[in-house]
């Protein structure tokens, strides 16, 4: 009888738990980033973390640090980032950080997993720093959107009203500015700002849009085109920058910090795409956020671009931005109809497959397969 081999599957990895240390500390950390002389620009900077986000982008740091730790380096200074906490603060609190300060640091040293894979302290806080800038992007993009709830909670433009919002998203962004500059690393300070300019100007790309040399031949590619670089613009950029902050935080050779990068760009295409698929698919309760919110907000996602080509009358309403009545209705039919969400998983699906095609040159760690298997789940997610 013929012994049929069986393909070898790598049993799964607890991502969150083999970074468990040091996402534990992220809340923490953030929170004593966050102290400031005024208790409600401290609740309502805060506020987005009081609720369980997906945590995915310090996911991806953290990950990506211990797989790329036993990569190739260039250089290799794993002891000098001390200064962790002490961000200046107004004089009401500053004796409160301090208290923090001394379990802070002994904490801020670098971490080995089981197998040997290493998280630098610059790693961690470059983690935090990740999540805070998403977090004020995603305070500034609830008053840009006027949506009503996030994480399941009201916004905190409907809680605290939009100049506080708007505040508490400069707020964060200032202190993580601040520990950003902290990291003493002039490369990733400037990669970190390119992604704030970034994330600005895909927010912009998608309220004015803007296709230079339009002609009606390619205008469906060109549109696509701008589509794909609002993405990357407004999510994928971050993402990639923060994962090749983490390579170079961790030294590594040019070609590992551009894995990392190349790995990121892919990943978070893909989940950019796939939200704009489950904002068609997944109800307001599962997303944590109202569903159905791109048309009504006049933007023509991947869906509906591929559903334009198997419905040429959507060419108007888009044009429109779904500004007629019924015009919302008649899109989101449309779309249902077509292949326009099968398109858009499978093409998510090419992204998933670029990344873990990248990644897979790392030296085996669980935590590239962690990468790998969450790259692998990004399509099934659900919220
Ligand atoms: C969520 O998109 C929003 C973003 C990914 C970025 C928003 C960026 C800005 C508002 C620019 C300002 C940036 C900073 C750092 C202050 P979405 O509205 O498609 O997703 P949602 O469904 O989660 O709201
Ligand atoms: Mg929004
Ligand atoms: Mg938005």
């Amino acid at each position: 009888q013929e012994l049929v081999e069986e393909p070898k599957v790598p049993p799964l990895i607890d991502a969150a738990k083999l970074v468990g240390p040091d996402f534990g500390l992220l809340k923490r950390n953030i929170a004593s980033l966050l102290g400031s002389g005024h208790p409600l620009l401290n609740t309502v900077s805060n506020y987005y973390f009081s609720a369980e986000g997906k945590n995915i982008r310090p996911l991806l740091v953290l990950l990506i640090s211990q797989a790329t730790s036993k990569a190739a380096k260039s250089s290799h200074d794993p002891g000098r980032y001390y200064d962790t906490i002490d961000i200046p603060v107004s004089s009401t609190t500053l004796s409160a950080t301090k208290c923090t300060s001394r379990i802070a640091n002994e904490l801020y040293m670098p971490r080995s997993t089981k197998e040997g894979c290493e998280v630098l302290p610059t790693q961690r806080r470059l983690a935090e720093i990740t999540e805070m800038i998403h977090t004020a992007s995603l305070l500034h993009d609830d008053v840009i959107d006027v949506s009503e709830s996030r994480r399941n909670l009201p916004s905190a433009n409907a809680n605290f009203g939009n100049k506080m919002a708007i505040l508490g998203g400069d707020f964060l962004l200032a202190r993580a500015s601040i520990a950003l500059a902290r990291l003493r690393h002039p490369e990733v300070i400037e990669l970190m700002a390119s992604s704030l300019a970034n994330l600005v100007e895909g927010e912009f790309m998608q309220i004015k849009d803007f296709i230079k040399n339009k002609d009606s031949a390619s205008e469906k590619g060109a549109i696509f085109q701008y589509y794909l670089k609002k993405s990357y613009m407004k999510t994928g950029s971050l993402i990639a920058k923060s994962c090749k902050s983490a390579a170079l935080l961790g030294g590594c050779t040019k070609d590992v910090c551009d894995i990392a990068h190349e790995f990121a760009y892919h990943l978070g295409l893909a989940f950019q795409l796939v939200d704009d698929m489950l904002d068609f698919t997944a109800t307001s309760d599962q997303f944590g956020k109202p569903a159905g919110a791109d048309l009504k907000l006049g933007l023509a996602t991947a869906p509906v671009l591929f559903a334009w080509e198997e419905y040429p009358e959507l060419g108007a309403l888009i044009e429109r931005k779904f500004k007629m009545p019924g015009d919302v209705e008649k899109a989101r039919m449309l779309v249902y109809e077509s292949n326009g969400l099968a398109q858009t998983k499978s093409l998510a699906e090419d992204h998933c497959q670029k990344a873990i095609d990248i990644i897979s040159v790392l030296p085996d760690s669980e935590a590239k397969t962690a990468l790998i298997q969450l790259t692998q789940k990004v399509v099934s997610r659900k919220r």
